[in-house]
C-alpha cells in the first residue's frame, strides 16, 4: 500500500527565540507536520523541549505536532505531551516498561502512536508492537543532535520493516541527515514520512527545500 509523502521539518534546527515565526514560516513553506525533538539529557546527551513548549506551539500553528520523545520515561511524560497538544507521540523502543500499554494510552487519547528505533537496535524489538502502532521511526543517525550524516546502512532495516508492515496502514518515518539527495534512498526503501532539520531551516528558501524533499521522496527531482 502506498502511503502519502509527509515532510516534517524538525524545529530542533529552528531559532528557539522565534518559535512562533519559525512555525509560521514552515507552514507557509508547505510543511505537512512539525517535528518536535524532545530530549531529556539521559536517553540522549542533550536536553531540549518539554510539554510547555508544545503547548505554546499548539496555540500558534495548525500543523500537526509530531513529538519524538528521546527520553527514558515516556510512560510518565508521554501523557503530558498529549495534554499539551501533540498529535503524534513517538517513543523509543529501547526504553523499559509496557510499550504496548503506552501505545494504547496514546491511541485512547485519539492521537497517533509511533515507535522509534536507534541505528544499532534490531528491528525485531519493534515487530511485536506493529498492530498497536501508526508509525515506525527508523533513525538514520544516532539520536541526540541535528546536522549529522545520513546512514545508508539502515537500508536492510527499512526494507525489512516495509515487508513486515505489508498492507497495514502504518507510516515509515526516517529522521537524520535527510536532504533532497538522501531522501531518494530512504523513500525507495519505503519511507514516507521525512524529517529534516538542517536541510530545511538552513536553506535560503525553505519552500524550495521542502519541494525538493517532496520531489526526491516521490522519486523525481
Ligand atoms: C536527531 C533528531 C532529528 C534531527 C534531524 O536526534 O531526532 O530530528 O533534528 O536533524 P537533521 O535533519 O539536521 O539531521
Ligand atoms: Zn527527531
Amino acid at each position: 500500500m502506498t502511503r502519502p509523502i509527509i515532510i516534517a521539518p524538525s524545529i530542533l534546527s529552528s531559532d528557539f527565540a522565534r518559535l512562533a515565526e519559525e512555525a509560521a514560516r514552515m507552514e507557509a513553506a508547505g510543511a505537512d507536520w512539525l517535528h518536535v525533538d524532545v530530549m531529556d539529557g539521559h536517553f540522549v546527551p542533550n536536553l531540549t523541549i518539554g510539554p510547555p513548549v508544545v503547548k505554546a506551539l499548539r496555540q500558534v500553528t495548525t500543523l500537526p505536532l509530531d513529538c519524538h520523545l528521546m527520553i527514558t520515561d515516556p510512560h510518565t511524560y508521554g501523557p503530558q505531551f498529549l495534554e499539551a497538544g501533540a498529535d503524534l507521540v513517538t517513543f523509543h523502543v529501547e526504553v523499559e516498561g509496557d510499550l504496548r500499554a503506552l501505545c494504547r494510552t496514546i491511541r485512547a487519547a485519539g492521537k497517533r502512536a509511533g515507535v522509534a528505533v536507534r541505528p544499532r537496535t534490531p528491528l525485531d524489538r519493534v515487530l511485536p508492537l506493529l498492530d498497536d502502532l501508526d508509525m515506525v521511526l527508523v533513525m538514520t543517525v544516532e539520536p541526540g543532535f541535528g546536522g549529522q550524516a545520513y546512514m545508508r546502512d539502515m537500508a536492510p532495516k527499512l526494507e525489512a520493516l516495509r515487508a513486515a508492515i505489508g498492507d497495514r496502514p502504518i507510516d515509515v518515518q526516517v529522521d537524520g541527515g535527510l536532504n533532497p539527495e538522501t531522501v531518494r534512498h530512504a523513500a525507495s526503501l519505503g519511507a514516507n514520512v521525512i524529517v529534516a532539520g538542517s536541510a530545511v531551516f538552513r536553506a535560503p528558501d525553505p519552500a524550495a527545500a521542502i519541494a525538493a524533499l517532496r520531489d526526491g521522496a516521490r522519486g523525481g527531482g
